[in-house]
C-alpha cells in the first residue's frame, strides 16, 4: 500500500530531477516527474560524450533503479510550458502540494555581436545534442568547414573540440580564450583526448606572445603550462591530422563574412589581464585582429529557457534572498523579480538554478538539497489524502491533451528495443535519432 503523505512534481527528469525525485520519495512524498525528452537523463544520456559509455551506463543503471520506486511516475515526452500544452499553474491548480524546478540550462547565451547569425555559426549545446541523437539535433545536418574556431576554455569547449578534432576531422580546431592560459577551465582528463593532435609550436609561440602581459598581471606563465603538457604523457593516439591550437586574450568582437559566402573569420578585440581583489580580469586593449575560420562554434556556458513560466533576471531565474527553508545554506525557493515575492510551491535545482555549473554530481547534491527543502516546507503542510486521484486525473488529462505521453512502461520497451538493435548490429550502444523510431519501438 502506498502510504505517500504529500503530492510533489518535479520538472525535468536530468540528474537534478531524478536524484530529488528519490530523496522526495524517501521522505514521504508521491513524485511525478515531466519531462520534455523522451528519456530520462537530461545532459547524462544527451551531454557527457558518447565514448564515455561506461560513465553512461552507470548512470542509467542508476536512474533506472530511481524510476522503479512505486512512488515515483514518469511522463516522458511532455513539455512544461516553452510551447508545450501544460503550463506551472496547471500543475500547481491539479493538487500538487509543490514543484520542482530541474530544467536544466536550454537557452542560448548570446553575445550579441554582428554576424552572430551567418550560417556556420553554432552554439555548443546544438552541436552537443546532435552527436548524441537528442531528437530533433540528432536528425539534423550541421555543416562544418575545416578550419572551426571554437570559443570558450571550459570543458564544453574540450568536448567540441574532440567530436571535431576525432569524428569530424577537420583541418584545424582554433580554442579562441578571452583570459590568458592560466584561466582555462578544462580538466587534464578532457585534454588528454586530444593532446596528441596539439600544435606544440603554436602553443609555444602564443606563450611568448602573452608571458609579457601575464606577468604585467602578478601571473607566473610557467605552471599554468601545465595545463597544456601534463596531459601529453597520457595523450590518446591521434585518429586525424587536426590542428588544434590556442589564441589567448581574444574577446569575440564580430563574426566576419556574408549570407552568400558563410563566415570567414571571427574579428577578436585583444584583451590585456588586469588583477583586481585576486581575481584576473581581461579587459580590452583597444586593438583588433582577426582569425581566420570558416565555422565559428561557441562554448561559452547557456543560460535557462527564457520560455519557461517563471521570469528570468539576468539570464538567470532568481531564488529568495532570505530562503524559509535553506539546506546548508543556500536558497531554493523561487523568487519573482517582477513582483519582488517569492513564488510559492514552487522551487529551483541543478542547472535550472545555477545554469551551466558543475558536473553530475554537482547536480545530483543539488537537487537533494533541493529536495530537503521541499520535504521542509511539506512538513509545515497537513498531509494529502487521496494522492492516487490527483496523479489520475492529470494522466488522464494528459492523455487527451498529448499524443505520446511517455510511460516507465514504454521506456522498458524502448531499452529493450535499443539493446536488441545494437545486438543485430554488433555494436556496443545503439541509439534512436528520431522520436517516431523510439515511439514505434515503444508500441505507440
Ligand atoms: C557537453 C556537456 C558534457 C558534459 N560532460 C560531463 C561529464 O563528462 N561528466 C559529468 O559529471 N558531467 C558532465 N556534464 C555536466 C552534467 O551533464 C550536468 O551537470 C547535469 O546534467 C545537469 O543536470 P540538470 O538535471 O540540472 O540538467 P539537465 O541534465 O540539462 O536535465 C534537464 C532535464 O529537463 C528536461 N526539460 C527541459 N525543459 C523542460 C520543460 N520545459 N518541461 C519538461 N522538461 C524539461 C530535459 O528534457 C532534461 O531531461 C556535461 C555537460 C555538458 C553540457
Ligand atoms: N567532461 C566533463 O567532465 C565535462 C564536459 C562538459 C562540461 N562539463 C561541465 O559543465 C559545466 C559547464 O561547462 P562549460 O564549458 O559550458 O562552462 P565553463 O567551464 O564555465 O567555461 C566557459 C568558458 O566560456 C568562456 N566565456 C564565457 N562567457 C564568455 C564571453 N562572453 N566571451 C568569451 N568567452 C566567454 C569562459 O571564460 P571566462 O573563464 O573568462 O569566464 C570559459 O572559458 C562545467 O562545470 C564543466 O566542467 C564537464
Amino acid at each position: 500500500m502506498d502510504d505517500s503523505k504529500y503530492m510533489v512534481a518535479v520538472v525535468g527528469a536530468g540528474p537534478a530531477g531524478l536524484y530529488a525525485a528519490r530523496k522526495l520519495a524517501e521522505g514521504g512524498a508521491r513524485v511525478t516527474l515531466f519531462n520534455r525528452d523522451v528519456k530520462p537523463g537530461g545532459l547524462a544520456e544527451y551531454g557527457i560524450y558518447p565514448d564515455k559509455l561506461k560513465m553512461k551506463t552507470g548512470l542509467r543503471a542508476q536512474f533506472k533503479q530511481i524510476l522503479a520506486n512505486p512512488r515515483l511516475d514518469y511522463f516522458g515526452n511532455v513539455t512544461v510550458c516553452c510551447g508545450g500544452s501544460i503550463v506551472l499553474d496547471d500543475i500547481l491548480e491539479s493538487g500538487f502540494q509543490a514543484v520542482l524546478i530541474t530544467t536544466g540550462a536550454q537557452g542560448t547565451k548570446w553575445l550579441r555581436m554582428p554576424g552572430e547569425n551567418l550560417p556556420g555559426v553554432y552554439h555548443a549545446k546544438n552541436l552537443v545534442y546532435h552527436y548524441n541523437l537528442l531528437p530533433p539535433f540528432g536528425g539534423k545536418k550541421y555543416l562544418l568547414g575545416k578550419r572551426v574556431a571554437v570559443v570558450g576554455a571550459g570543458n564544453v569547449m574540450m568536448d567540441i573540440a574532440h567530436y571535431l578534432i576525432r569524428d569530424r576531422k577537420v583541418d584545424e580546431v582554433i580554442a579562441v580564450v578571452r583570459r590568458g592560459p592560466a584561466e582555462v577551465k578544462f580538466t587534464k582528463k578532457e585534454m588528454e583526448t586530444i593532446a596528441a593532435n596539439l600544435d606544440l609550436a603554436a602553443l609555444e609561440a602564443e606563450f611568448g606572445r602573452v608571458a609579457p602581459l601575464m606577468r604585467a598581471a602578478g601571473q607566473d606563465p610557467e605552471p599554468a603550462r601545465l595545463a597544456f603538457t601534463d596531459a601529453l604523457p597520457k595523450a590518446s593516439p591521434p585518429v586525424s591530422e587536426t590542428r588544434f591550437r590556442f589564441e589567448f586574450l581574444a574577446s569575440p568582437a564580430r563574426v566576419m563574412g556574408d549570407w552568400m559566402n558563410g563566415v570567414s573569420g571571427l574579428k577578436v578585440e585583444e584583451n590585456i589581464l588586469a588583477a583586481s581583489d585576486g581575481v584576473v580580469k581581461a579587459r580590452g586593449a583597444g586593438t583588433t585582429r582577426v582569425i581566420a575560420a570558416d565555422t565559428i562554434v561557441f562554448a561559452i556556458g547557456d543560460t535557462v529557457d527564457r520560455d519557461f513560466c517563471i521570469p528570468v533576471y539576468n539570464d538567470s531565474y532568481m531564488t529568495v534572498k532570505e530562503p524559509r527553508f535553506p539546506v546548508g545554506g543556500l536558497s531554493f525557493e523561487a523568487f519573482n523579480p517582477d513582483t519582488n515575492q517569492s513564488i510559492e510551491r514552487v522551487f529551483l535545482a541543478g542547472w535550472a538554478r545555477q545554469a551551466s555549473t558543475g558536473l553530475v554530481g554537482y547536480a545530483r547534491r543539488d537537487g537533494e538539497m533541493a529536495a530537503d527543502a521541499v520535504l521542509q516546507y511539506l512538513q509545515s503542510r497537513p498531509p494529502m489524502p487521496d494522492l492516487d486521484n490527483v496523479v489520475d486525473k492529470f494522466e488522464q488529462r494528459l492523455i487527451e491533451t498529448h499524443q505520446r505521453v511517455v510511460d516507465k512502461l514504454h521506456l522498458e520497451k524502448l531499452v529493450q528495443a535499443e539493446q536488441a538493435e545494437a545486438q543485430k548490429l554488433g555494436v556496443e550502444e545503439f541509439k534512436f535519432a528520431t522520436n517516431d523510431e523510439m515511439f514505434t519501438a515503444m508500441g505507440f
